[in-house]
Protein backbone atom coordinates (compact mmCIF):
# COMPACT_ATOMS: atom_id res chain seq x y z
CA UNK A 1 0.00 0.00 0.00
CA UNK A 2 1.51 3.10 -0.95
CA UNK A 3 0.73 6.46 0.64
CA UNK A 4 1.37 9.39 -0.28
CA UNK A 5 2.61 12.03 1.94
CA UNK A 6 2.82 15.54 0.27
CA UNK A 7 4.47 17.85 2.48
CA UNK A 8 4.76 21.25 1.38
CA UNK A 9 7.93 23.20 3.13
CA UNK A 10 7.01 26.57 3.54
CA UNK A 11 9.91 28.65 4.79
CA UNK A 12 8.94 31.97 6.45
CA UNK A 13 10.47 34.92 6.93
CA UNK A 14 9.84 36.78 9.65
CA UNK A 15 10.41 40.42 9.69
CA UNK A 16 10.25 42.87 12.70
CA UNK A 17 10.22 46.33 12.27
CA UNK A 18 10.04 49.25 14.56
CA UNK A 19 7.10 51.87 13.52
CA UNK A 20 6.50 54.85 15.98
CA UNK A 21 3.10 56.80 16.11
CA UNK A 22 2.64 60.03 16.73
CA UNK A 23 0.02 60.86 20.02
CA UNK A 24 -0.95 64.57 19.64
CA UNK A 25 -1.30 66.36 23.17
CA UNK A 26 -3.88 68.86 22.25
CA UNK A 27 -7.39 68.40 20.63
CA UNK A 28 -6.64 71.59 18.47
CA UNK A 29 -3.14 69.95 17.42
CA UNK A 30 -1.53 73.30 16.65
CA UNK A 31 -0.63 75.31 19.74
CA UNK A 32 1.04 78.81 20.71
CA UNK A 33 5.00 77.75 20.15
CA UNK A 34 6.26 77.74 23.81
CA UNK A 35 9.82 79.64 22.92
CA UNK A 36 7.95 81.95 20.29
CA UNK A 37 9.80 84.34 18.25
CA UNK A 38 9.61 88.25 19.37
CA UNK A 39 6.35 89.98 17.14
CA UNK A 40 4.76 86.34 16.29
CA UNK A 41 1.35 85.58 15.76
CA UNK A 42 0.10 81.90 17.27
CA UNK A 43 -2.45 79.45 15.31
CA UNK A 44 -5.71 81.80 16.18
CA UNK A 45 -3.88 85.16 15.40
CA UNK A 46 -2.77 83.87 11.82
CA UNK A 47 -5.73 82.17 10.53
CA UNK A 48 -9.27 81.34 11.69
CA UNK A 49 -10.27 77.76 12.25
CA UNK A 50 -13.45 78.00 13.81
CA UNK A 51 -14.67 76.25 10.26
CA UNK A 52 -12.00 73.74 10.50
CA UNK A 53 -12.87 69.87 11.67
CA UNK A 54 -9.94 67.84 12.87
CA UNK A 55 -10.84 65.20 14.76
CA UNK A 56 -8.41 62.94 16.52
CA UNK A 57 -9.37 58.88 16.20
CA UNK A 58 -7.10 56.20 16.65
CA UNK A 59 -6.66 55.26 12.91
CA UNK A 60 -5.34 59.19 12.90
CA UNK A 61 -6.86 63.13 12.22
CA UNK A 62 -9.51 63.63 10.27
CA UNK A 63 -8.96 66.65 8.96
CA UNK A 64 -11.74 68.76 6.68
CA UNK A 65 -13.60 72.22 6.49
CA UNK A 66 -11.93 75.10 5.82
CA UNK A 67 -9.83 78.40 7.24
CA UNK A 68 -9.18 81.46 6.19
CA UNK A 69 -6.19 83.91 6.56
CA UNK A 70 -5.92 86.54 8.84
CA UNK A 71 -2.34 87.54 8.09
CA UNK A 72 -1.85 90.44 6.37
CA UNK A 73 1.57 90.66 4.20
CA UNK A 74 2.02 91.83 1.10
CA UNK A 75 1.54 89.76 -2.11
CA UNK A 76 5.07 90.54 -3.40
CA UNK A 77 6.66 89.70 -0.22
CA UNK A 78 8.52 86.39 0.20
CA UNK A 79 7.55 84.36 3.02
CA UNK A 80 9.99 81.92 4.56
CA UNK A 81 9.03 78.94 6.95
CA UNK A 82 11.44 79.05 9.28
CA UNK A 83 12.16 77.42 13.24
CA UNK A 84 13.62 78.26 16.11
CA UNK A 85 17.59 76.02 15.18
CA UNK A 86 18.21 77.50 11.77
CA UNK A 87 22.16 75.35 11.60
CA UNK A 88 20.09 72.40 11.12
CA UNK A 89 20.35 71.42 7.77
CA UNK A 90 19.97 67.68 7.10
CA UNK A 91 16.69 67.61 5.91
CA UNK A 92 16.67 71.00 4.65
CA UNK A 93 15.48 71.71 1.57
CA UNK A 94 16.68 74.77 -0.10
CA UNK A 95 15.08 76.12 -3.19
CA UNK A 96 14.82 79.17 -5.82
CA UNK A 97 16.66 81.34 -3.13
CA UNK A 98 17.23 84.32 -5.45
CA UNK A 99 13.11 84.85 -6.12
CA UNK A 100 12.65 84.41 -2.31
CA UNK A 101 9.71 85.73 -0.62
CA UNK A 102 8.19 83.63 2.08
CA UNK A 103 10.19 81.31 4.14
CA UNK A 104 9.02 78.26 5.79
CA UNK A 105 10.45 75.69 7.73
CA UNK A 106 9.60 72.74 9.77
CA UNK A 107 11.81 71.10 12.72
CA UNK A 108 11.05 68.46 14.99
CA UNK A 109 12.79 68.59 18.64
CA UNK A 110 13.02 65.94 21.30
CA UNK A 111 12.36 66.86 24.63
CA UNK A 112 15.39 65.38 26.39
CA UNK A 113 16.61 65.90 30.25
CA UNK A 114 14.24 68.97 30.46
CA UNK A 115 15.05 71.07 27.44
CA UNK A 116 14.07 70.46 23.91
CA UNK A 117 16.57 69.45 21.57
CA UNK A 118 16.92 69.55 17.33
CA UNK A 119 16.99 66.38 15.73
CA UNK A 120 18.03 65.00 11.85
CA UNK A 121 13.52 65.88 11.14
CA UNK A 122 13.81 69.14 9.88
CA UNK A 123 12.38 71.21 6.86
CA UNK A 124 13.64 74.46 5.28
CA UNK A 125 12.00 76.53 2.67
CA UNK A 126 13.28 79.28 1.52
CA UNK A 127 10.48 80.18 -0.79
CA UNK A 128 7.45 78.86 0.23
CA UNK A 129 4.72 79.72 -1.99
CA UNK A 130 7.42 78.75 -4.97
CA UNK A 131 6.76 74.91 -3.43
CA UNK A 132 3.84 74.61 -1.27
CA UNK A 133 2.20 72.87 -4.42
CA UNK A 134 5.36 71.22 -5.73
CA UNK A 135 4.53 67.06 -5.57
CA UNK A 136 8.14 66.36 -3.92
CA UNK A 137 7.66 68.51 -0.62
CA UNK A 138 6.67 67.21 2.14
CA UNK A 139 4.26 70.41 2.56
CA UNK A 140 2.48 68.80 -0.52
CA UNK A 141 2.42 65.31 0.32
CA UNK A 142 0.93 66.12 4.17
CA UNK A 143 -0.95 69.15 3.70
CA UNK A 144 -1.22 71.30 0.33
CA UNK A 145 -2.40 68.49 -1.28
CA UNK A 146 -5.80 68.33 0.10
CA UNK A 147 -6.50 71.81 -0.62
CA UNK A 148 -9.39 72.19 -2.85
CA UNK A 149 -8.96 75.45 -4.44
CA UNK A 150 -5.94 75.03 -5.11
CA UNK A 151 -5.21 77.88 -8.17
CA UNK A 152 -6.32 81.11 -5.29
CA UNK A 153 -4.37 79.65 -2.94
CA UNK A 154 -1.14 79.43 -5.32
CA UNK A 155 -1.68 82.65 -6.77
CA UNK A 156 -2.38 84.21 -2.44
CA UNK A 157 -0.29 82.01 -0.70
CA UNK A 158 -1.34 82.59 2.97
CA UNK A 159 -0.43 85.91 2.73
CA UNK A 160 -3.51 87.58 1.62
CA UNK A 161 -6.15 88.47 4.50
CA UNK A 162 -8.89 86.19 4.29
CA UNK A 163 -8.66 83.46 1.40
CA UNK A 164 -10.22 80.84 2.50
CA UNK A 165 -8.34 77.33 2.23
CA UNK A 166 -10.86 74.76 1.26
CA UNK A 167 -9.54 71.09 2.28
CA UNK A 168 -11.09 67.88 1.00
CA UNK A 169 -11.58 65.98 3.89
CA UNK A 170 -8.49 63.47 4.36
CA UNK A 171 -7.05 61.41 7.40
CA UNK A 172 -3.36 62.76 8.35
CA UNK A 173 -2.06 59.22 9.87
CA UNK A 174 1.17 60.36 12.08
CA UNK A 175 3.43 57.38 11.34
CA UNK A 176 7.15 56.77 10.96
CA UNK A 177 7.50 53.10 9.34
CA UNK A 178 10.19 50.91 9.24
CA UNK A 179 12.36 53.05 10.99
CA UNK A 180 15.83 51.14 12.29
CA UNK A 181 17.88 54.02 13.72
CA UNK A 182 18.19 54.07 17.82
CA UNK A 183 14.95 54.44 20.11
CA UNK A 184 13.09 57.50 19.19
CA UNK A 185 10.74 56.75 21.38
CA UNK A 186 9.67 59.95 23.76
CA UNK A 187 7.91 63.45 23.77
CA UNK A 188 9.11 65.89 21.06
CA UNK A 189 7.48 68.65 19.36
CA UNK A 190 7.04 70.12 15.51
CA UNK A 191 8.03 74.23 15.38
CA UNK A 192 6.35 75.71 12.09
CA UNK A 193 7.38 79.18 11.29
CA UNK A 194 6.41 81.67 8.65
CA UNK A 195 8.60 84.68 7.94
CA UNK A 196 8.07 87.23 5.36
CA UNK A 197 10.51 89.58 3.49
CA UNK A 198 9.86 92.50 1.68
CA UNK A 199 10.91 93.23 -1.80
CA UNK A 200 14.24 94.64 -0.44
CA UNK A 201 14.77 90.99 1.53
CA UNK A 202 14.16 92.52 4.67
CA UNK A 203 12.02 90.39 7.23
CA UNK A 204 8.94 91.78 8.34
CA UNK A 205 8.51 92.37 11.96
CA UNK A 206 4.92 89.88 12.03
CA UNK A 207 5.48 86.24 11.75
CA UNK A 208 3.64 83.29 12.75
CA UNK A 209 4.78 80.49 14.78
CA UNK A 210 2.95 77.43 15.70
CA UNK A 211 4.03 73.97 17.30
CA UNK A 212 2.33 70.51 17.02
CA UNK A 213 3.57 68.66 20.61
CA UNK A 214 3.36 64.83 21.20
CA UNK A 215 4.78 61.56 22.27
CA UNK A 216 5.99 59.22 19.68
CA UNK A 217 4.84 55.69 21.14
CA UNK A 218 6.73 52.34 19.51
CA UNK A 219 5.10 49.53 18.20
CA UNK A 220 6.94 46.61 16.25
CA UNK A 221 4.80 45.24 13.66
CA UNK A 222 5.75 41.18 12.34
CA UNK A 223 5.78 40.83 8.65
CA UNK A 224 5.68 37.39 7.66
CA UNK A 225 6.75 36.78 3.61
CA UNK A 226 6.54 33.24 2.27
CA UNK A 227 10.01 32.80 0.34
CA UNK A 228 9.71 29.61 -1.01
CA UNK A 229 7.20 26.30 -1.71
CA UNK A 230 8.53 23.00 -2.00
CA UNK A 231 6.30 19.97 -2.64
CA UNK A 232 8.79 16.78 -1.25
CA UNK A 233 6.80 13.32 -1.71
CA UNK A 234 7.51 10.16 0.28
CA UNK A 235 7.29 6.38 -0.51
C1 LIG B 1 -16.39 77.17 5.01
O1 LIG B 1 -17.05 76.39 5.99
C2 LIG B 1 -18.28 76.91 6.40
C3 LIG B 1 -18.80 76.05 7.54
O2 LIG B 1 -18.76 74.70 7.20
C4 LIG B 1 -19.25 76.97 5.24
O3 LIG B 1 -20.46 77.55 5.63
C5 LIG B 1 -18.62 77.80 4.12
O4 LIG B 1 -19.45 77.76 2.98
C6 LIG B 1 -17.25 77.25 3.76
N1 LIG B 1 -16.62 78.13 2.80
C7 LIG B 1 -16.15 77.69 1.64
C8 LIG B 1 -15.52 78.71 0.76
O5 LIG B 1 -16.19 76.50 1.30
C1 LIG C 1 -2.85 95.22 5.53
O1 LIG C 1 -1.60 95.89 5.63
C2 LIG C 1 -1.54 97.12 4.90
C3 LIG C 1 -0.14 97.67 5.05
O2 LIG C 1 0.80 96.72 4.74
C4 LIG C 1 -2.59 98.06 5.43
O3 LIG C 1 -2.58 99.25 4.65
C5 LIG C 1 -3.95 97.44 5.35
O4 LIG C 1 -4.90 98.27 5.96
C6 LIG C 1 -3.96 96.07 6.07
N1 LIG C 1 -5.25 95.45 5.85
C7 LIG C 1 -5.95 94.92 6.83
C8 LIG C 1 -7.26 94.35 6.42
O5 LIG C 1 -5.56 94.87 7.98
C1 LIG D 1 19.26 50.18 8.67
O1 LIG D 1 19.50 48.81 8.44
C2 LIG D 1 20.33 48.54 7.35
C3 LIG D 1 20.39 47.04 7.13
O2 LIG D 1 20.29 46.34 8.34
C4 LIG D 1 21.71 49.13 7.61
O3 LIG D 1 22.56 48.89 6.51
C5 LIG D 1 21.57 50.61 7.81
O4 LIG D 1 22.80 51.18 8.15
C6 LIG D 1 20.56 50.90 8.91
N1 LIG D 1 20.31 52.34 8.95
C7 LIG D 1 20.41 53.01 10.06
C8 LIG D 1 20.14 54.45 9.91
O5 LIG D 1 20.66 52.49 11.13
Amino acid sequence: MYQTLLILFVALAITWATDYNALIEDQGIYVQCSEAPAGSLGPHDGFNLDNMEMNMEPEGIYVSGNMTVKLNFSLSDRISVSNSCPKQEELSLRTHQDLIPFQARFSVMHYERGTWQPTMFNLHSANFCEVMFDEDQYWFKYWFKHIRNREEVREKCLKVKDTVLVYNEFLMVLQLENVNTSNLQGRYKAVITLEAFDEHDVRRPTSFCVEIRGDLERFQRCYICVQDTTPLQTV
